[in-house]
Order: structure tokens, then sequence, then C-alpha cells
């Protein structure tokens, strides 16, 4: 796109041609969705609901992806859930949830208020609870009191905090059979993978071939801290998920991974985008967008300005188009 220029008179002799920025096209898509820019709220870090409009305005964002929800309500796991790390933060909080009929009465209308795109995120203890909750999700889209406010369905294969589970996400088959399971929600579907694994490119494959039509990549990484003084793990849940800007290069490596292993298989980034230079880290390594998590932990406004930097930044590097950005780095 060619910069405008404005001429500006100056004290003495011919006025100064100076060149305004170029506008950004921030316009992305990902896994079938067309989002006006690449920079969301992370699963679990935004709510369930509308909170994050008292300092952000929702529609502005990408999109926002609510906490994961199942079929039925779940307190989550005993307090304390959250504990500050140097490099970010480490959760337990067990994927505590009105469940998806309360959430859809309650905090839907609120986000379709605030014009957020919505991302549903689900969780399960089993495939059937997952195909459970994508039936429920295809009943909610049909209702005619709330048309396209869901725009996309990021199936939580990657919960750390689930006792007694092991995550569907490090196992191929496993993680396939529950993507399958999902169609029947009849939107777009992005599986959250683990970051724990050496399988990660093996397990995005098998969830592509059921039918992903994107990956989030990732959830957290597995940690526990002891308060010395208790000498007991300081969450309640005991061990816990860790993130924040250290888990910067997992996620990035990440995504490199598997965008160069599954080219055509679109990416989302998550994991320690708090300002442009790391969401241009994972948008380089293979992503079509981003997702911001642990950041909104420290400042509820962290996703409006990752974006107004990561716009800032495009400026200042002449990059007219954010899609121009996706993949870099294997070009
Ligand atoms: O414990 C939690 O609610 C975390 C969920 C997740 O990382 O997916």
């Amino acid at each position: 796109m060619p910069s405008r220029a404005t001429t500006i008179p100056i004290a003495a002799g011919s006025p100064a041609i100076v060149a305004e920025p170029p506008t950004v096209d921030l316009t992305t898509t990902v896994g079938g969705v067309s989002l006006p820019n690449p920079v969301m709220c992370a699963a679990g870090t935004a709510g369930h609901g509308a909170e994050l409009s008292a300092f952000v305005d929702l529609s502005r964002l990408g999109a926002v992806v609510v906490k994961s929800l199942s079929v039925d309500p779940w307190p989550g796991n005993p307090a304390p859930r959250v504990h500050p790390l140097s490099t970010g933060m480490i959760n337990s909080v067990g994927l505590e949830g009105p469940g998806l009929a309360a959430w859809a009465d309650a905090e839907l209308p609120q986000l379709q208020r605030a014009g957020a795109r919505v991302v549903v995120s689900i969780w399960g203890r089993s495939i059937e609870d997952y195909a459970e909750a994508a039936e429920a999700l295809a009943v909610l889209v049909g209702r005619h009191d709330q048309p396209g406010a869901i725009v996309a369905l990021e199936v939580n294969l990657s919960c750390p905090n689930l006792a007694g589970k092991s995550m569907f996400a490090h196992d191929a088959p496993a993680a396939a059979q529950v993507m399958a399971a999902t169609a029947v929600a009849g939107l777009p579907r992005w599986a959250k993978l683990s970051p724990n694994t050496d399988r990660l490119v093996q397990v995005a494959t098998a969830c592509a071939e059921a039918g992903a039509d994107a990956v989030t990549l990732t959830n957290t990484l597995l940690g526990l801290v002891i308060d010395i003084e208790t000498r007991r793990p300081v969450l309640g849940g005991g061990g816990g998920g860790v993130s924040g800007p250290g888990m910067g290069p997992i996620a990035v490596r990440a995504v490199w991974d598997v965008a160069r292993a599954l080219p055509q298989l679109p990416i989302i980034g998550a994991g320690g985008v708090c300002d442009a230079d790391s969401a241009v880290q994972l948008l380089m390594a293979g992503a079509s967008a981003v997702q911001v998590g642990t950041a909104t932990f420290a400042d509820p406004r962290a996703p409006q300005r990752v974006l107004d930097d990561l716009t800032r930044w495009c400026h200042d590097h002449g990059v007219t188009s954010v899609a121009e950005l996706c993949g870099a780095s294997h070009r």
C-alpha cells in the first residue's frame, strides 16, 4: 500500500515533504476465521465474559477466547490457584467454570454487547465429554438470539491441572479422537496443544487429519513451586502450569517446528506474548495470530497494548501487511 505524503510549511524556504507512516493492514485469517487483527486474549486469562471491557474495547481485538468450559459447572482446584514467578506465573485453577448453558445465558450476551468475536474453549475428561460440549455449542450457535456471536471453537486438549488425567495432547490418536468428536459443533475448530511433549508435530498432524482447522501453540509447561517455610507446594492443586515471558522461546520453537512440518496448517501462537517483539517472533515462526495470556494478569490492558505495539512496530519497519510477517523466518 503506498504511503501518503503531507506537505508541511516550514519557516523559510520551500515546504518540506514528510511521509506519513503507511497504514498497516492487520487483517488475518486463522483456520477459516477472518479477523480484523491477529491479537486475541488467551483462554483462561480474560475470564468467561466481558470483565476486561472495563479496560479494553473488546471489539478492537482480533478475538476473545473464553476460559475453557464444560457442559456442567465445575468448581476447580483448591486455593491458592496462582503464584507469581520471576519468569511469569504458575497456575492451578483447575478449569473452574459455570457450565456452557449458564455461560451462554449470563456471559455470552455481555460479550456480544461488547462487540467481541468470541472463541469458545471447551474441555473434558473423556471423548464423550468433549462430544457433549460440542453438541451443546451447536445448539447455542443455532439460537436466534445469539447469531454470529461465536466464531470458532478452541478444543483444550492440554490443561495440566486435571487431577488423575493424562493430557489428550500427549497422545496423538486420543487427540485425534477428540477432534473428530467435536465436529458436531459446526464451527471452525482449533486444537490447543501442549508444550510438554517431544511429539508435538505428530499430535498436530493427527489433529489436522481429524479435522482441526488450526492449532493453538501452546498451553502451559508443567511445573511446581515449593514454599520452603511450609515445605509444601504453594498451589492448592500441587503442581501447575507455568506461563509468562519465560515461555516465549518455548512457544516460538513449538510454532516453528509445526509450521516447518505442516506448512498448510494455520497456527495461533501463545506463550509469553507481552509486546511487539514477542508477538512478531511468533508470527515470523509461522503463526497467523497470537494470544495474550499471562501479561493480562499484570496489566488488563495488555491485549490492546500488544496490538498497538505491533501496529507501531509494523509502521516503523515498513511492514504494510501483517500477513507478510507470518512464517517470514522460514522463507
Ligand atoms: O487450571 C486451569 O484452569 C488451566 C487451564 C489450562 O491451562 O488449560
